[in-house]
């Protein structure tokens, strides 16, 4: 039998297998049935970085208040301790999550300043994160932010939040950089010790009727995974810091095929909410079989055999196949 032991993050895990961050991991009896499913770790769900923001303004207009009628009441806040924080119950998941399960337990912190966060991830780290991802999500509109300030803001938080603390940390970042193997190095440099790629955006869509705008959020579809799997291939062999596949991981071969690019681990969240947490027994067992019928000992020593300097046409992930591609589209 192939074994699928791999590490990640520094972490021994039993297999490349992840169940990222979702509405399902917030749920304790969910988490015991990933595990029991075969995940080999989980990211719980994301604290938004807008969450911080929001209890710190509560507390300091809460203190405000209370300091002017009664120096005193300093000590007693009374109304303060009735609102329960978002990041206690962040805190408590974690703290339950570890209690509970055997695998790793990675958190999830979601913003692109590093304001607020120094103290909240080594709270994180004290409750017994094994580590942490950080989802640098970000839509800049901003005219007048250039992808220059963003970047350099972005590794300031990575770096700032790595300095601190002794777990290690992935990011979570989107495709949209201008030189995405320069920023590949530079977060490496800052401390990332894995790059979980890539984020999903989410467009808003227009109902042309009501002229109203709304929030979709649709499932990933296998389609929309080349695109991280190229990025993948690309930066395998340059980079030494581990990355992680999330996005379209629907059948076996999605997992062969990142795992081919060079990923260390392989996330899933669609497919787990599509089908339930069981769907992970499938990918592992579905993974296994593959491996035995295909002569690999190891789920390792399929990483990185389809890098982009291991395939025949290095090309196809260069400017030069969209050349090539868009003329051997049929004329007539
Ligand atoms: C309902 C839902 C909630 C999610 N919540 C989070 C979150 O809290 N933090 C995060 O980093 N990603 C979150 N994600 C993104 C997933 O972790 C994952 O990266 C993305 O869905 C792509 O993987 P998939 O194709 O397997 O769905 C969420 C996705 C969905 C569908």
């Amino acid at each position: 039998m192939p074994s699928l032991n791999t590490t990640y993050l520094t972490l021994p895990l039993s297999s490349p297998l992840l169940a990222s961050a979702s509405p399902m991991t917030g749920k304790l009896d969910a988490l015991r049935q990933l595990e029991d499913a075969g995940a080999a770790a989980v990211v719980l769900p994301s604290v938004f970085e807008e969450q911080l923001h929001q209890e710190k303004a509560f507390m300091d207009h809460f203190l405000d208040a209370n300091t002017e009628s009664h120096a005193e009441a300093r000590d007693f806040f009374p109304d303060a301790t009735l609102y329960t924080r978002q990041t206690d119950h962040a805190l408590e998941h974690l703290t339950q999550a570890k209690a509970t399960l055997g695998i790793p337990v990675i958190a999830s912190l979601n913003g692109s300043t590093r304001e607020g966060w120094g103290h909240f991830a080594k709270q994180i780290e004290d409750a017994g994160a094994d580590a942490i991802e950080l989802n640098l999500y970000e839509i800049s509109a901003d005219p007048n932010i250039s992808s220059a300030e963003i970047e350099t803001r972005q590794l300031e938080t990575v770096s700032g939040i790595t300095q601190n603390l002794s777990i290690p940390v992935a990011v979570k970042i989107g495709s949209h950089y201008a030189a995405m193997a320069n920023m590949a190095k530079r977060f490496e440099e800052a401390g990332a010790a894995a790059l979980v790629m890539f984020n999903r955006f989410y467009q808003p869509d227009f109902d042309i009727t009501s002229r109203t705008a709304s929030r979709k959020l649709g499932l990933s579809s296998s389609r929309e995974m080349l695109l991280p799997m190229s990025w993948i291939a690309i930066l395998r062999g340059q980079r030494s810091l581990d990355l992680a596949a999330t996005t379209g991981v629907h059948e076996i071969t999605d997992i062969i095929k990142y795992l081919m690019a060079g990923a260390n681990v392989v996330c899933s969240t669609s497919a787990l909410l599509k089908h339930g947490p069981a769907k992970m027994t499938e990918f592992k067992t579905g993974l296994t079989h593959w491996l035995e019928e295909n002569g690999y000992n190891t789920a390792d020593e399929l990483r990185g055999c389809m890098r982009r300097e291991f395939v025949d046409n290095p090309e196809l992930f260069e400017r030069a196949n969209y050349i090539k591609l868009l003329s051997s589209y049929p004329s007539s």
